[in-house]
């Protein structure tokens, strides 16, 4: 069987909503957990929020709502949020959960009790951002450099933990460890950090200044700094100290977060586990920021919650698949509508989703629909390299997603891909076709790529869930069966798809958008004028304006029954709308899904050929009746009103 597997990610604070930073290292932590679960083995995820410290009484206090009443409020939009992105974590921890508060007083208590806890006065520049102190030495032009603010200067009495007794311990694990923090850069970071002494750390808060916090077990007029509090989360979660889901998994954990908490993470936390008498973890993994449209994200921008919401538009496993292939774990990178679009429409469309409606199409024409049977030898020598070169990837795959190299793991998928199209163009099943005496090798041809087929659907299950299980139903597993497909011993073998099972029609797996409706130029030349002819009678600026003009996003498209010129849509117009248009001359399904479209919100709805319809869709309709759909040169919120 194989090794038990923990992951977490960092507990987001709750003075923040969820964004596409938040969702990236939740979505890193799902991928390597469903990757693990290849193998058979126990696998535990924990995500959870943060929620005491400074921040979050202030953030609490803009809302006008009290502490408890607030973190409960964000702490369920960051719940609610990870099912939508098809995250599925065991646990959910906060840090206001009596048993975590528990672990926090206990250790607290062992820690002090060992004599690595004092108590004494201390001046110093205090971030009240970053919630800590800070050195001279640390500050930018004198101002914090994350908050770019000028630190306060404080000076109280306060416990301190003896971390500078650790210090070369600590250098000593990271070096015979090299694995313990990676990518190699952020171990760098950390042990050049190291090379300065280390200060001792202030892990209390007067109550007289704070009270949102866990109370220190020892001294009762004091609350306990967050970072300390929040990092136990990882071992209270499971049940430090004795329960089995601690014994069972404590000894295989892995860490996710982004470089911004490098330093509580790469030096804190191993500190404080090596004062606890508790086993140091496994690995540190840190990745890099994301930047939207080449700048930082931040709440003032609005620019960091707008990302998720593209989810919808274009579907979350493509979502799911940017993050994952755009990204190269440990380094920034830039998050854009027009990258996202651009990877679907060439490795999901072109690429994968093309390969994938081909071979399907072509064992419904060549064997109406069923696996055929293949001569073992025929087989062989028509694999032209294929059974290798599969296996090429499955071990490429396998040693980069180990490694958190989530960008080369799906590479190595994307390489056995183009292997595949060029294997059809090669053996050109269809001239095999015509040939009397090419039916052996047709099969032949057919069954191998039905099996590179089942072995892609296989490795993009970490990143791809719901993708991969739909590739599954049409290669034919039933439903008791379909997650074997997803082992990865059966990744490793050749010939398990079973001859004669009849396989659902093909369908597609990613559409194609059309990146024309996306606010690119449609047509550089500008058409002859139409004239202003049959002009309506003249209204007022107030009777216009009871036109409820928004902007829609169109998720599904798909004909009317018995109605050439209609499609039915649905849009996101801010809430969900069923829309018939009459534009099916003009625009197949496909054409219209993910575009941004202009509708009458407030048209009192119709039935049309039986759908009711809730609005109208704005379109410039010629002299021939050829419709062009009007968009927004930008993307727009759905349901942002135009005047
Ligand atoms: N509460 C602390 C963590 C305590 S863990 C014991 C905290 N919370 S946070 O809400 O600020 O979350 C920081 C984490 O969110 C980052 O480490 C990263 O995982 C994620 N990200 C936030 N913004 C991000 C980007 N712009 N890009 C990538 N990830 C980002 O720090």
């Amino acid at each position: 069987m194989a090794e038990p597997f923990y992951i977490t990610t960092p507990i987001y604070y709750v003075n923040a909503r969820p964004h596409l930073g938040h969702a990236y290292t939740t979505i890193v932590a799902d991928v390597a957990c469903r990757f693990r679960s290849m193998y058979g083995g126990k696998t535990f995820f924990l995500t959870g929020t943060d929620e005491h410290g400074d921040k979050i009484i202030r953030a609490a206090k803009d809302e006008n709502m009290s502490p408890r009443a607030y973190v409960d409020k964000i702490s369920g939009l960051f719940r609610a949020l990870w099912p939508e992105l098809n995250i599925a974590y065991n646990q959910f921890i906060r840090t206001t959960d009596p048993d975590h508060i528990a672990v926090v007083e206990q250790v607290l208590q062992k820690i002090y009790d060992s004599g690595d806890i004092y108590f004494s006065e201390y001046e110093g520049l205090y971030c009240f951002g970053c919630e800590r102190f800070y050195l001279e030495r640390e500050l930018v032009d004198g101002k914090c450099p994350d908050h770019l603010t000028q630190p306060e200067v404080i000076k109280e009495s306060n416990y301190f933990f003896r971390m500078s007794r650790y210090q070369d311990w600590l250098v000593k694990h990271i070096q015979s460890n090299p694995d313990f923090i990676r990518p190699e850069r952020y171990k760098n970071e950390v042990l050049s950090f190291l090379k300065e002494p280390l200060e001792d750390l202030c892990i209390s808060r007067p109550k007289s200044r704070l009270q949102w916090g866990i109370t220190l077990p020892f001294d009762k007029e004091y609350v306990t700094y967050v970072w300390f509090d929040a990092l136990l989360n990882y071992v209270s979660a499971i049940g430090y100290p004795d329960r089995e889901t601690f014994k069972t998994f404590w000894p295989c954990v892995q860490h996710i977060v982004a470089k911004d908490i490098l330093k509580p993470h790469g030096i804190y936390w191993p500190i404080i586990l090596k004062a606890a008498g508790i086993p140091v973890y496994n690995h540190l993994n840190v990745h890099g920021y994301w930047n939207v449209n080449q700048s930082k994200m931040s709440k003032s921008l609005g620019n960091a919650a707008e990302p998720l919401q593209l989810k919808t538009v274009y579907g979350l496993d493509a979502f799911r698949f940017f993050l994952m292939r755009e990204m190269v774990f440990g380094l920034d990178s830039n998050f854009s509508e027009d990258a996202l679009v651009q990877r679907i429409n060439s490795d999901l469309a072109n690429d994968l989703g093309n390969l994938f409606s081909r071979v399907l199409a072509m064992v419904h024409k060549y064997f109406k629909g069923i696996v055929p049977e293949i001569a073992a030898e025929v087989g062989r020598e028509l694999q032209f390299g294929l059974k290798a070169d599969a296996e090429e990837a499955v071990t490429a795959f396998e040693e980069a997603m180990e490694n958190f190299a989530f960008h080369k793991g799906l590479m190595a998928i994307w390489e056995l891909v183009s292997r595949m199209n060029k294997y059809i163009d090669v053996t050109a099943p269809w001239e095999l076709a015509k040939q009397k005496s090419g039916s052996d090798a047709l099969k032949a041809v057919i069954y191998n790529l039905l099996e590179g087929l089942r072995i892609i659907s296989g490795m993009i299950y970490p990143v791809m869930p719901d993708t991969a299980l739909t590739m599954q139903r049409h290669l034919g597993a039933e439903a008791e069966t379909a997650g074997e497909f997803f082992r990865m011993d059966m990744l490793k073998v050749w010939g398990k798809i079973r001859p004669g099972t009849k396989l659902p029609k093909s369908t597609t797996l990613f559409p194609r958008i059309d990146v024309k409706g996306k606010g690119e130029s449609a047509d550089e030349h500008s058409a002859e004028s139409a004239g202003i002819s049959d002009l309506k009678p003249e209204i007022d600026i107030e009777t216009f304006m009871k036109t409820d003009l928004r902007v829609g996003r169109v998720i599904h498209a798909e004909p009317v029954p018995r109605a050439k010129k209609l499609l039915k849509l649905e849009v996101d117009a801010g809430e969900r709308r069923t829309i018939v248009a009459g534009i099916a001359g003009s625009y197949s399904p496909e054409e219209m899904i993910g575009r941004q479209v202009v509708i009458v919100a407030n048209l009192k709805p119709v039935k049309l050929m039986g759908v009711l319809s809730e609005g109208m869709v704005i379109a410039a309709v010629d002299a021939n009746g050829e419709c062009t759909v009007a968009t927004l040169d930008k993307t727009v919120k759905p349901g942002t009103p135009l005047r």
